[in-house]
């Protein structure tokens, strides 16, 4: 049943989960965006306001990862009214946690809500990253589908993706640890070299294999030693001060994993429930020496993607 304004809530994610660059991703539950999106008689795509952690941020559509997202949908599906959205910023601007993909999910997922007969997610998918396109300068999905579909997601394909939800081991905690410092995407991506080593490739392979064999088989042995991303990271932690010695704070408390989420500078660690607290407290005391302050939350990893809420 078609509405006249809904509210649509869309989650914060881990982009990349070290192993799986521009591929894989996962929802994160302590935060994420908001749109309002109401029917307007006449056509095109209006940004009415943007409140919350980032305002700053361009109001013109075309500029705008949520505007960006709706042109496209709206071209698409010869759409015979227009829609005024109100962006409401839950995860702060460069931080890493899929801030520009939860926005544009959000506004697709609303104004999906406004159609006559609303279209499956894997439809909205498209959209979404026409949005995400706008802010980082290309095509990933791995912070979209997650926000979209919820839980761990690996994306296969760009032009036609196909959509996998990755079991997590119930136990699984994601710890998240967000410096007080502002990274670019664009930039994070500028400095990737274009090639990559023969060997490096193998080893990368074979951990983003035994990482998805280990969740599907509830393997923590198996994820915790194909957890290490030997590409992207070494190229990237150098824009990140004290990343060395947060991962090894995380490391020396038992965590599986510890990396850079998405283009960072938010670093985050899996772990087993019962020291998720634990490696919180050492990941901040190891930012707090190289004199950043830091958010930090504790997420479960199988939650829900891209809702209506109320309002
Ligand atoms: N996969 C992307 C990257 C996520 O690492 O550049 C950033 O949005």
């Amino acid at each position: 049943m078609n509405q006249d304004s809904v509210t649509a809530f869309a989650p914060a994610t881990v982009g990349n989960v070290g192993i799986g660059f521009d591929i894989l991703g996962h929802t994160v539950n302590a935060v994420g965006d908001r749109v309002h999106a109401r029917r307007t008689p006449e056509r095109g795509i209006r940004i009415a306001s943007i409140t919350g952690t980032s305002t700053n941020l361009p109001m013109q559509p075309e500029k705008n990862t949520a505007g960006m997202a709706l042109i496209s949908m709206a071209g698409a599906l010869s759409l015979p009214f227009g829609i005024e959205i109100s962006i409401e910023k839950g995860i702060p601007l460069g931080s890493g946690l899929g801030g520009s993909a939860a926005s544009a999910v959000a506004a697709v997922v609303g104004a999906n809500a406004l159609l006559e007969e609303p279209l499956p997610k894997l439809d909205l998918l498209k959209f979404a990253m026409q949005g995400e396109a706008v802010a980082s300068g290309s095509v990933h999905v791995d912070n979209i589908a997650p926000s979209l579909f919820g839980g761990l997601v690996l994306t296969v394909g760009i032009d036609h993706p196909r959509i996998k939800q990755i079991p997590v081991p119930p136990s699984i905690r994601c710890v998240l640890v967000h410096p007080h410092m502002f990274l670019s995407t664009r930039e994070a991506r500028r400095i990737l070299r274009k090639s990559v080593d023969l060997s490096d490739l193998v080893w990368q392979t074979a951990n983003l294999a035994g990482f998805l064999s280990g969740c599907y088989t509830n393997d923590l042995a198996m994820i915790r030693d194909s957890f290490e991303d030997v590409i992207i990271e070494p190229q990237r932690s150098q824009l990140i001060p004290g990343f060395k010695a947060v991962k090894q704070a995380a490391m020396a408390n038992r965590a599986l994993g510890c990396s850079i989420s998405g283009a960072g500078p938010t670093v985050f660690a899996w772990c087993e429930e019962h020291f998720a607290e634990g490696i919180r407290t050492t990941m901040v005391e190891a930012f707090a020496e190289h004199n950043l302050t830091a958010d930090h939350w504790i997420s479960t990893i199988d939650t829900e993607g891209a809702r209506v809420v109320a309002d």
